[in-house]
């Protein structure tokens, strides 16, 4: 890993920040200081230090939220209130730290968006090859929603999604995906795609309109029923460790 990236990682510094450091020579890396920020980071327990203080790495860290309405999958937004803004302000309302200070809060990214209106599982994580393993095409992991409907699918519209649909604008078809019947108009969809506004589209491409969607799980990680709309928490080994065990290619909806 670059270093100006392992600092920010690590500390309140953006890689802005980390870049000025370098050039006023206020960084060392192993006792040694650093000329250029996108000097590559090796072995295991690098000692890292600004102004002669030693970073502490906080390490990966991994995050399972359950997204209310009204927050956008973003580091910030001029709009609405991001699902970074809620991890901190979660944890400020009960009187406790943010889960980590606010330049490791900006490194936390989202694995796979959610649009502004929809709940469920959101993943963050600060481990770029995780959530790349986790959101890869190659991956094929099922995303799995509970939709809410304006009117009832039939089981063409699940032989329609098994065989795949073309959607608006849209050059192939979408991959097989799994439709299941919960009540008259709420149906469970698994999809192994991330295309902008998917569930919604391939309703809209069979005469339905989705009214709430909510995602429960991705790959073999699901929402912790605990958890009320706005909560998190950070995700156990076995989690983590499940999705990296994973097999490509073979994952099936949960
Ligand atoms: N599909 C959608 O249409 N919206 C989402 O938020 C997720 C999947």
């Amino acid at each position: 890993m670059r270093i100006d990236k392992f600092i920010s990682n690590n500390s309140e510094y953006s890689r802005t920040q980390v870049r000025r450091l370098v050039k006023a020579g206020r960084v060392e890396l192993n006792n040694e200081v650093v000329a250029d920020a996108s000097m590559k980071i090796t072995g295991n327990n690098p000692l890292v230090s600004i102004h002669g203080q030693p970073l502490e790495a906080v390490g990966d860290v991994y995050y399972m939220l359950n997204k209310p309405k009204g927050y956008v999958c973003a580091n910030s937004d001029g709009h609405y209130p991001t699902v970074i803004d809620l991890l901190a302000d979660h944890h400020r309302s009960k009187g406790g730290r943010a889960p980590c200070d606010s330049g490791r809060l900006n490194a936390l990214q989202v694995v796979g968006r959610l649009d502004v209106d929809t709940t469920g599982l959101v993943l963050l994580t600060n481990n770029g090859e995780w959530n790349h393993h986790m959101t890869s095409p190659k991956s094929n992991f099922f995303k799995c929603y509970q939709v809410s409907l304006n009117k009832a699918p039939t089981e063409a519209t699940q032989k329609l999604f098994s065989e795949g649909l073309l959607l608006e604008g849209e050059k192939k078809k979408t991959k097989p995906a799994y439709l299941e019947f919960i009540a008259t108009k709420k149906v469970r969809v698994s999809i192994t795609e991330g295309k902008y506004h998917q569930v919604k589209r391939m309703f809209a491409a069979v005469g339905c309109r989705v009214r709430a969607l909510h995602r429960e799980s991705i790959g073999p990680i699901r929402l912790d029923a605990q958890l009320h709309p706005g909560e998190y928490r950070e995700l156990y080994p076995c989690e983590v460790a499940s999705v990296e065990n994973s097999p490509l290619l073979t994952s099936e909806p949960l």
